[in-house]
């Protein structure tokens, strides 16, 4: 059940545990034989998931509060983990959130929020535990993007920004890494059956809906990719075939594509 890297008995730490995405790759992890560090502001769901986990799986696992859009979120969780496991094998930089809409009504205090959650505390993170697995020289890393990551995203234009920002900068970081064994796999889910659109503010259109996939599909998916060094996954066909078709046409036209599809 490895496939690549063992999990059994290592330590994984989930951000954005409490729904979604991240709640079912917290579970793949267990089911691979991980113990888990799940974090997120709601600590009831954690709670709820960490006994439900350390029943089906024996799996040891620790619940820490922390709300990573605030400026000091990331610092405080870094302590909070290092006070109580010396040893983090596996980093999950799942937790996220978008604001949609056009891109000068947002609130610059709720857009701040979101670039402080979706980059500065998952760069910060990354430094730091990525850092740790260097010089253990094992470990791995799972960093939640988005295909918004590949081009202009009108309606999503701070969040799509944010998303290729934790592209990008993992692929680098990636490279590198290549000659060590800490790998950075970055997930790039389309449309996926969570909270995500309600806490956003966005209806999804017939498209959106006709091609989401379940958050189960999309974790077992970036485990398996992870598990294996894979630098970038892309989950389901019609987004695999897009995001690559994408990348061919003129910017400009990239945006007025994305802009029918997320409006
Ligand atoms: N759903 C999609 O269509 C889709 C597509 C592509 C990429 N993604 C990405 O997938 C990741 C997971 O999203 P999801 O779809 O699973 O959405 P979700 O169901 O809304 O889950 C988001 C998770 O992030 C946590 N979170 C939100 N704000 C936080 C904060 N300030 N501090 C700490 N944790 C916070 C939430 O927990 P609390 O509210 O309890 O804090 C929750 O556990 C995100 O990075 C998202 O951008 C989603």
């Amino acid at each position: 059940m490895s496939n690549g890297f063992d999990l059994r008995g290592k330590r994984a730490l989930v951000t954005g545990a409490s729904a979604g995405i991240g709640r079912e790759i917290a579970r793949v992890l267990a089911a691979h034989g991980a113990h888990l560090i799940l974090t997120a502001r709601r600590r009831d769901r954690l709670e709820e998931l960490a006994d439900t986990l350390g029943r089906s799986h024996g799996a040891e696992v620790d619940v820490m509060e922390s709300d990573l859009a605030d400026p000091g979120g990331a610092q405080a969780l870094i302590e909070a983990v290092e006070s109580r496991h010396p040893i983090v094998d596996v980093l999950v930089n799942n937790a996220g959130s978008g604001i949609h809409g056009h891109g000068l009504d947002h609130e610059w205090e709720a857009e701040a929020r979101m670039l402080q959650l979706n980059v500065v505390s998952l760069a910060q993170l990354t430094k730091h535990f990525a850092r740790a697995m260097v010089r253990r020289g094992s470990g791995r890393i799972l960093q939640v993007a988005s295909t918004a990551a590949f081009q202009p995203c009108p309606s999503y234009a701070a969040y799509g920004a944010s998303k290729a920002f934790v592209l990008h900068q993992s692929e680098a970081l990636a490279e590198e890494l290549r000659d060590s064994d800490v790998k950075i796999t970055v997930l790039c889910p389309g449309s996926t059956n969570t909270e995500f659109f309600e806490v956003s503010g966005n209806e999804r259109n017939q498209m959106q809906v006709s091609t989401s996939l379940d958050p189960d599909v999309v974790a077992r998916q970036g485990v398996a990719a992870m598990l294996t060094g894979k630098r970038v996954i892309v989950t389901g066909l019609s987004n695999k075939i897009t995001s690559t078709g994408v990348r061919l046409l003129p910017r400009r036209l990239q945006a007025i594509l994305a802009r029918k599809v997320l409006e």
